[in-house]
């Protein structure tokens, strides 16, 4: 038994799928390996050591490298991402709020994704589907006033959150980050993102559309662990989606199935329809518990990391800016 749900997770079936400009000519050296890391040969995980500033901020041997800036902007995150039960309530904002700009996009759109629109744009945040942002738009947006003068750009402030969120949560995976994202302050149209109520076949199919397996949806809604909501259920404001919303760990997946909205949790019927659906179900169970833990991280660091890129067209042009996240926490 324990051999046949061993052997579920290492089958789960991960989306390869090219995007934006790897699909066609030739490919940067920057482009081939982010290729590596999207198609699985590479890991999207990385190890790393502390990095130093080679200068103070807007000096010229900061600006010499180009994530320079970047280390400034990710010690200010790592502080607010940080509370004594964890990972705080601007971190759960931060990785919600990279899904809600890139997931913004699907196959057939021109135009989309992780280009910044959530927050460059007049409408997107005020949205029904990002009620709940607006504590983490207002720091990100603080950010970005801040440093923009030093060359960064909102697509990339949001992913970097994100990735910057993940990691500072405690077991949570250091994903490779790129930047170089073209910002885009038009809004795009609505219609783009899950709600809490849909069944596990339309979650399916609207995941798809992104380039996402059943069993990369699988592996994102498990950023649920360290969620808490608002406005699912007014009257239990502040229900997390575990019993331990400041850790990355895999409690969400067991108390998914097992737990009916006792002590301050609340399950989605969105995530209860996808631990229950026949073409879901085996990998819901396989990151269940520790022995969990270790492949939810992996196949989450890489769909996340896919996630970051979605409607990117300039991939091949893009920098790693991995070094200056922060190391995992234990
Ligand atoms: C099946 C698709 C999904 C649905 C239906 C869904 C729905 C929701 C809802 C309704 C909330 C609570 C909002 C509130 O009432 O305050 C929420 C919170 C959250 N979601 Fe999702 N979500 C989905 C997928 C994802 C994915 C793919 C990610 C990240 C990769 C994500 C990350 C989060 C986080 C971190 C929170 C907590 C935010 C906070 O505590 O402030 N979700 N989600
Ligand atoms: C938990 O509460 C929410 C909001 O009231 C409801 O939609 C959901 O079905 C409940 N889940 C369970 C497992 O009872």
């Amino acid at each position: 038994m324990k051999e046949m749900e061993a052997r579920d997770g290492r089958l789960e079936v991960r989306s390869t799928e090219l995007l934006g400009d790897l699909l066609g000519g030739i490919l940067s050296a920057v482009g081939n390996t982010i290729k590596g890391i999207l198609t699985g040969v590479t890991s999207a995980v990385a190890d790393g050591q502390a990095y130093k500033a080679p200068g103070a901020l807007g000096s010229s041997q900061c600006n010499k490298d180009q994530c320079c800036v970047w280390s400034y902007v990710v010690a200010e995150m790592k502080t607010a991402f940080t509370d004594g039960n964890g990972c705080s309530s601007l971190a759960r904002g931060a990785i919600r709020q990279g899904f809600h700009d890139a997931a913004t996009w699907d196959k057939n759109q021109a135009f989309g994704g992780a280009d910044g629109s959530l927050l460059l744009s007049v409408d997107e945040l005020g949205r029904v589907e990002n009620r709940g942002l607006e504590a983490i738009a207002a720091q990100t947006k603080g950010w970005y006033t801040k440093y923009k003068q030093y060359g960064i750009g909102m697509a990339d402030l949001i992913q970097l959150a994100a990735t910057t969120a993940t990691v500072v949560c405690p077991q949570g995976p250091r994903i490779k980050s790129y930047v170089g994202r073209i910002d885009n302050s038009n809004s795009l149209p609505s219609g783009f993102l899950p709600n809490p109520f849909q069944s596990a076949l339309s979650l399916i199919e609207m995941f798809a559309l992104k380039t996402f397996t059943a069993n990369d949806l699988v592996a994102l809604v498990g950023a649920h662990s360290t969620s808490q909501q608002f406005f699912v259920d007014p009257s239990r404001a502040g229900a997390s989606q575990d019993s331990t919303p400041g850790t990355w760990d895999t409690n969400f997946y067991g108390e998914t199935l097992t737990n009916n909205n006792q002590s301050n949790v609340l399950v989605f019927p969105s995530d209860r329809n996808l631990a229950t659906y026949s073409q879901t179900q085996r990998q819901w169970n396989a990151f269940i518990g520790t022995r969990g833990q270790a492949p939810w991280s992996a196949a989450y660091a890489q769909a996340y990391f896919r996630m970051s890129l979605l409607g990117v067209k300039n991939i091949n042009s893009l920098t790693d800016c991995t070094k200056v996240l922060p190391l995992p926490r234990i």
